[in-house]
């Protein structure tokens, strides 16, 4: 159907490295990129978080940016990183982790060959500790599912030293409800998504319809353990769901909280924050915004046309 073929044409644009260069040059207006994006500097990002804690909002920060094949971009990677924690804490935005910072393992070196994990690995030691430092947290993206492993193995080591390193879930992979279990000890945060990459038959559902069925199933494995779960999601059912399940756990607010992307349903998440639910922002920022705007105009075709509009009447 269209739809389908519209979506596949989008995610094979965002690995396309020519079209990559065409739409970075092109004069995308400020305002496209700044309704799903904060800006290109550590600065922008720090401003978005402040503008969203004046409505309640927490904020998790991403810095753009990820399948990194040089040891040198993923230095800098961890460092764009070490100056946002540093950034966040002079502005007094992370006490409590009401802004913590979300990684992708890749854009530290997960990729680089034989010591990729171990370069990715020390890369987000040093994050982490700078985390610490400054009493926030840090939570590591799920990328595609060849990673998975590698990235669930990184977190178990970070663990060790430091039990709140969070995670992201997908539910589209069979494996998930398995991880759920896994993950939902005291202290585990684990930010439970839908997934977004394209991934095959034989470890994804394909469905919509049976990736949110597993949502909820992965949903109440979080919701009835120890851990601390957290909604990523913007679909209004799941939401609900989630709301329905705290409340039969005995969850208050704050034993669990709600998470959506910069830009996406923002009269919810005030709605959300206003009704005492914890409501935190996924915020990226960085130059590197390519990739990460394709995936979200592959979700939903009215973010396309607000981006060609944008374009075309530049
Ligand atoms: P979906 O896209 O199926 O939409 C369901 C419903 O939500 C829609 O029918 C509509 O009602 C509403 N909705 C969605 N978009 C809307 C819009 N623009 N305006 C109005 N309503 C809208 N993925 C991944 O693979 N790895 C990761 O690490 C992460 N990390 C991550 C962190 C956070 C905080 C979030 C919120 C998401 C991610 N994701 C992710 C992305 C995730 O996997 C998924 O692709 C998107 O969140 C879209 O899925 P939804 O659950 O929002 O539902």
């Amino acid at each position: 159907d269209p739809a389908t073929l519209m979506r596949q044409s989008l995610l094979a644009m965002s690995r396309s490295t020519t079209m990559r260069d065409t739409i970075e040059k092109a004069p995308v207006s400020r305002s496209v990129v700044q309704r799903f994006v904060a800006g290109e500097s550590t600065a922008n990002a720090v401003a978005v978080a402040g503008e969203l804690a004046a409505t309640n909002r927490l904020a998790t920060i991403d810095y753009l940016g990820e399948d990194t094949l040089d040891p040198e971009m993923a230095a800098h990677t961890r460092d764009a990183y070490l100056e946002l924690l540093t950034a966040l804490a002079e502005a007094g935005a992370t006490s409590d982790g009401r802004v913590e910072v979300s990684l992708k393992l890749s854009a530290l070196g997960q990729a680089l060959g034989r010591d990729g994990d171990r370069i990715a690995l020390d890369n987000a030691r040093r994050i982490c500790q700078a985390a610490a430092n400054v009493g926030t947290t840090v939570t590591l993206d799920m990328e595609d599912h060849t990673t998975t492993d590698a990235t669930l193995e990184t977190l178990r080591e970070l663990r060790q030293d430091w039990p709140w390193v969070g995670a992201v879930l997908q539910s589209y992979l069979y494996r998930t409800e398995a991880d759920c279990r896994d993950l939902a000890g005291e202290g585990s945060r684990v930010r439970l998504c839908k997934g977004t990459y394209r991934e095959p038959e034989s470890v994804a559902y394909q469905d919509k319809a049976e990736v949110d069925k597993a949502y909820v199933r992965c949903l109440k494995i979080l919701m009835a353990g120890e851990g601390y779960p957290m909604v990523a999601s913007h679909d209004p059912r799941l939401v609900e769901i989630a709301g329905v399940l705290a409340d039969r756990h005995g969850r208050r607010p704050g034993s669990y909280e709600y998470q959506m992307l910069l830009g996406i349903r923002p009269d919810e998440q005030v709605r959300l924050a206003e009704r005492g639910e914890r409501v935190r922002v996924y915020i990226p920022y960085g130059e590197e915004w390519y990739g990460y705007l394709m995936r979200r105009m592959a979700e939903r075709p009215s973010n396309l046309r607000f981006f060609l509009r944008a374009l075309a009447t530049r």
